[in-house]
């Protein structure tokens, strides 16, 4: 199927990227749905998935990475948005002390370089289609200290790309924005409460944000009523990040 509004939907099996991936399915986009398990994709999705392109990347790997843009272009219409939702945290990610370097590379790898390749792919092909939007998914630990010091330094890595990028391909209409969830309710979550890195948040909205909710903003950004927003970062987190 081809159709004028593509976008790409990175960690689409679950959580704000399945949400995203609903959203934009449910206003017409033609969708590139990746994870890194096309079979969870396809088992999570709930809309129809014909002339969708359902696709198993890896977003730390570069080779999977180039393989999707160049399937993308051949098969979909042109790419006018990527959502970079796809990310991890995982447990043994604490205090710099307690952690590895393993553990830093593997979060680093997926979070921040995971996420430069996707952006590093997506310029020609977003240039191609005279201009269009990346949005990244950071979070609170984008603009806060809260979180494991990988995950925390993975964020705070990605809204400086997501600046430099709006910076260096403003003038060719492609913007570059970043969203900051406060804790969401996905399965990651757990992870992060298991922790004991998600504060309490006085002053905040007692619930958690659904991922839903942070859909909602990717799907704003990706669109033309955002057309003059780019460079930014916003969170979505119920104010905690204010205090
Ligand atoms: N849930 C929260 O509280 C919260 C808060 C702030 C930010 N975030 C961010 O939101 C984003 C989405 O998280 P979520 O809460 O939906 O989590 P989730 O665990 O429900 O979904 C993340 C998805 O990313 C996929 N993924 C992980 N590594 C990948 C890789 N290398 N390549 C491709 N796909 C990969 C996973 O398979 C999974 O389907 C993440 O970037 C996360 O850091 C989440």
């Amino acid at each position: 199927m081809t159709d004028d509004r593509t976008a790409i939907v990175s960690g689409a099996a679950s959580g704000i990227g399945l949400a995203t991936a609903r959203r934009l399915a449910a206003q017409g986009w033609t969708l590139a749905l990746v994870d890194l398990d096309a079979a969870a994709v396809k088992e999570a999705v709930d809309f129809p998935l014909e002339g969708h392109l359902v696709r198993a990347t890896d977003i730390s790997d570069p080779d999977q990475v180039s393989g999707l843009f160049a399937q993308v272009e051949a098969e979909l219409g042109p790419l006018k948005a990527v959502a970079n939702v796809a990310g991890l945290t995982v447990v043994e990610d604490g205090r710099i002390e307690d952690v590895s370097l393993e553990v830093f590379d593997r979060v680093v790898g997926v979070n921040l370089r995971g996420n430069f390749l996707m952006c590093k792919g997506a310029i020609p092909a977003l240039r191609a289609a005279g201009g269009g939007a990346i949005v990244n998914v950071g979070s609170v630990a984008s603009v806060l200290g809260t979180g494991g010091a990988a995950y925390v330094s993975s964020k705070h890595g990605l809204a400086g790309l997501t600046r430099q990028i709006a910076y260096r391909y403003a003038a060719e209409n492609i913007r570059c924005s970043l969203v900051c969830p406060g804790p969401t309710d996905t399965p990651m979550i757990a992870i992060a409460r298991a922790k004991g890195t998600v504060p309490a948040a006085p002053g905040a909205i007692p619930r958690d944000v659904t991922a839903d909710e942070v859909a909602s903003f990717i799907a704003y950004l990706v669109g033309d009523d955002a057309a003059m927003v780019t460079g930014s970062v916003h969170v979505v987190d119920g104010g905690m990040s204010q205090h």
